[in-house]
Formats: structure tokens, sequence, C-alpha cells
């Protein structure tokens, strides 16, 4: 499963407060994913990209949606993407009517919206979980706390707020890390970069898989025991 693009939390019936995300980076891992022969469910923020082939695709707006349409399709996952760049707080309450011009200086009030990842983190039985975290500062350092806080199973790291990676580009470059190790991805394409990273997640996988089943250990007893 992978959710990818924007949120964007409406203000009233014509504003809404949003980010630059364009979905290139979820839509590849996406399609990187169904090349690598799993059943893709995309959950889509608002983006004007095409499906890849062979993927099950959800659009939703807000951050609200997205973790519901997630709930409603992460049971049996085994791996989960979140490339999306979900807005962390959203109005407290959306005007049903166009707001109208007021005074020179306005307050708006935010409330936090559910942190979508750590949502599928907990989840008992739940997915590898493979974060993403944007940051225009301290990469390694940021990344390594939010893997930390939110509980996943391993994050990529992207630097955001230059040309040439991150938001809207074509390119990234990406850190993986996770407790105890780092690979650098290196740059590239956000299409060759999630190729890499959908094979370094589905190793992780493999690897999470022997250890509970014990078939990583040597079945044939050593001798003399
Ligand atoms: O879409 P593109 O133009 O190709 O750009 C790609 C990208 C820069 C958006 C992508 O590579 C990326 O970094 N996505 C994550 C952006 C982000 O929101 O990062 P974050 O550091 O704020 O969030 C960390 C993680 O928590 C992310 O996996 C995010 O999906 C998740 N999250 C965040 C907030 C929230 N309320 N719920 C979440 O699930």
């Amino acid at each position: 499963m992978v959710t990818a693009g924007p949120t964007y939390e409406d203000l009233d019936p014509v504003r809404f407060i949003g980010n630059r995300s364009s979905g290139r980076m979820g839509f590849a891992v996406a399609a990187a994913a169904a090349e690598a022969g799993a059943k893709v469910s995309l959950v889509s923020g608002p983006v004007g990209l095409a499906t890849p082939a062979g993927v099950e695709r959800r659009d939703v707006r807000s951050a609200i949606e997205m973790r519901d349409a997630v709930m409603q399709l992460v049971t049996g996952a085994d791996l989960f993407f979140g490339v999306a760049a979900v807005a962390d707080y959203r109005p407290q309450q959306a005007a049903g009517q166009k707001l109208k011009k007021g005074p020179p200086r306005q307050n708006l009030e935010l409330v936090a919206n559910p942190d979508i990842i750590a949502e599928v983190a907990a989840l008992e039985d739940g997915p590898l979980t493979i974060g993403f975290a944007a940051e225009t500062e301290q990469v390694e350092a940021h990344a390594r706390e939010k893997l930390s806080v939110k509980g996943l199973d391993m994050i990529a790291a992207n630097r955001v707020g230059r040309e040439g990676s991150g938001f809207e580009s074509e390119h990234n470059e990406i850190l993986l890390l996770w407790a105890g190790g780092e690979k650098h991805l290196g740059r590239g394409s956000k299409h060759q970069l999630a190729r890499l990273l959908v094979s370094a997640a589905a190793d992780r996988l493999n690897e999470r898989e022997a250890i509970e089943t014990g078939s990583d250990q040597d079945p044939r007893p050593a001798p003399g025991h």
C-alpha cells in the first residue's frame, strides 16, 4: 500500500491549505511495487498524474479522508509506504460559505490531524512500515527522530526546499534509515529510486518473516547437539 501527493485542508468552499507535493515520488513507488509483482493499493491526494499500470487507486482530498481510506484498505498489506505529504494541521472549522474580506489581520485556528503512518505502524500484525521525511535541514537527525517517534520500520529521508530534489522535481536523493542501519540510495530519477526503495523494503520484509518463522536458523542440529 502506498500514499502519495498532498492533502488539501479546506478553509471554505474555494480556499484550502495545501503543499507542493506533485505525487510523483509516491506514484513512482506504486509503479515500482507493481512492476515487482505486488498487488498495490494507492491512496492519493489531489494530483494530476495517471494511475500506474496494475495499481488500484483511491482518490482523497484531506488528511481525514486519507486516514479513513488507508484504514479501510490496509488490512492484509505486507508493506506500507507513506509518501504523501500529509498536513499536520487543518482549520478547526471549514466555513460553509466563502469567507469575506475582513480586518487587516486575521487569526486561523488549526487543530492537529491524525498521524496516519503512526496509526499504521501501531497496528497489531500490521505491514512493514516505511515513511518518508521531507526535511530542509539536519536531514538525518530529523528523519531518525520521526523513525523513532512514529514507530516506523524504515524511513526514506529526502531534502526539500531546493531545486532538483524533493517536491515537484523529477529527481530526488534518498538516505534510507532504520534502527541501527542506513543505506544511501543516492541521487536519481524518482523511478530509479523507487525501484531501489521497493527492493530494500522487500529484503527487510523477507528478513522479518524469516525471523518470525525461525527459518533464518539452520534447521539441522549442530554436531553434538
Ligand atoms: O510528491 P512529490 O512532488 O514527488 O514530492 C515527494 C515528497 C517530497 C512529498 C516525498 O518524497 C516525501 O518526502 N514525502 C513525505 C512528506 C512529508 O510529509 O514528510 P513529513 O516529514 O512531514 O512526514 C513524515 C511521515 O509521516 C511521512 O511518511 C508522511 O506521509 C507521514 N505523515 C505525516 C503527517 C501525518 N499527519 N500523517 C502522516 O502519515
